[in-house]
């Protein structure tokens, strides 16, 4: 792939708007593709002040300043990954926002799924509250940001970063992450991913924002990369029992003592 191709060109990209029209959502709409910007998530949320209506997203062929969770980075080569946010002009109490970000986290799950080839290929899992994993390596990253009145919501940004098309990783990211390239067995197409995460996200963040978590539990339940796993966090190391309906994630520790998690960061293995 040409490494400096403006976005509209890239191949792989090629009738995206028409494909989003096509599936009758209303996310992807305006559609901004952008060769450079600091962040999709800044660009975002600078337009969300300014007013954009609900479903603008912007798309970034590479970012310079690229933000993860935990105030880490996210580094992407140009023009091999999806870098992506999506304003949602969603209101709800705050308090339903971790699990908006779940089911953020589940509509690029099951996108990434789906390129992978459905339930005979590489299985891909939600691993709480944000990544999502093929086996024990990270293949895509959520960071979801909110805009707040009050203790209502007005406005989710909904950041996404897809490893598509890169096939070599620096060697301190190596052993953790991949990609598509590196898992699909067919060829896979940026625009098919994009709007596969978009009618997800289109499908159950009303759904979700207005009746909480209950109708997608058995579907989180089932893409969970934790259950039943030794894991580590900050509140100590014990086996993960899923998440519950309000998307806490449940940690029975080694010492016996029952836990729910609200939010941080969870490690696989004893740490
Ligand atoms: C994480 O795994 O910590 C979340 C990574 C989120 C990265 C995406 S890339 C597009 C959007 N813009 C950003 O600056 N971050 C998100």
């Amino acid at each position: 792939m040409p490494p400096h191709v403006g976005a509209s060109r890239m191949p792989d990209l090629v009738g995206l708007a028409e494909r989003i029209a096509e599936r009758g959502i209303t996310l992807g709409k305006p559609l901004h593709l952008l060769d450079e910007v600091e962040s999709t998530n800044d660009s975002a949320k600078q337009a969300s002040r300014e007013g954009a209506p609900h479903g603008s997203t912007w798309l970034a062929e590479s970012q310079t300043r690229g933000r993860g969770r935990q105030g880490r980075s996210w580094i992407s080569p140009r023009g091999e990954n999806l870098l992506f946010s999506v304003l949602a002009r969603t209101t709800c109490p705050v308090a339903r926002v971790p699990e908006l970000a779940l089911v953020a986290g589940l509509a690029v799950r099951d996108a990434v799924a789906r390129a992978l080839g459905g339930s005979g290929g590489p299985q891909a899992r939600l691993k709480w509250p944000n990544d999502v994993l093929v086996g024990q390596k990270k293949i895509a990253g959520i960071l979801v940001e909110s805009t707040l009145t009050g203790r209502r919501v007005e406005a989710l940004v909904i950041g996404v970063g897809i490893n598509v098309h890169t096939r070599s990783f620096p060697d301190e990211l190596a052993g953790r992450a991949t990609s598509l390239a590196l898992e699909a067995r067919a060829p896979v197409d940026r625009a098919e991913v994009l709007v596969d995460v978009l009618s997800g996200l289109h499908r159950d963040l009303e759904l979700v924002a207005g009746r909480g978590l209950g109708l997608v539990h058995a579907r989180l339940t089932e893409a969970d990369a934790l259950a039943g796993q030794a894991i580590s966090c900050e509140a100590g190391s014990g086996t993960a029992q899923g998440i519950d309906t309000e998307g806490r994630l449940l940690l029975r520790r080694d010492d016996g003592v029952r836990l729910r998690l609200t939010s941080g960061e969870v490690h696989l293995g004893r740490g």
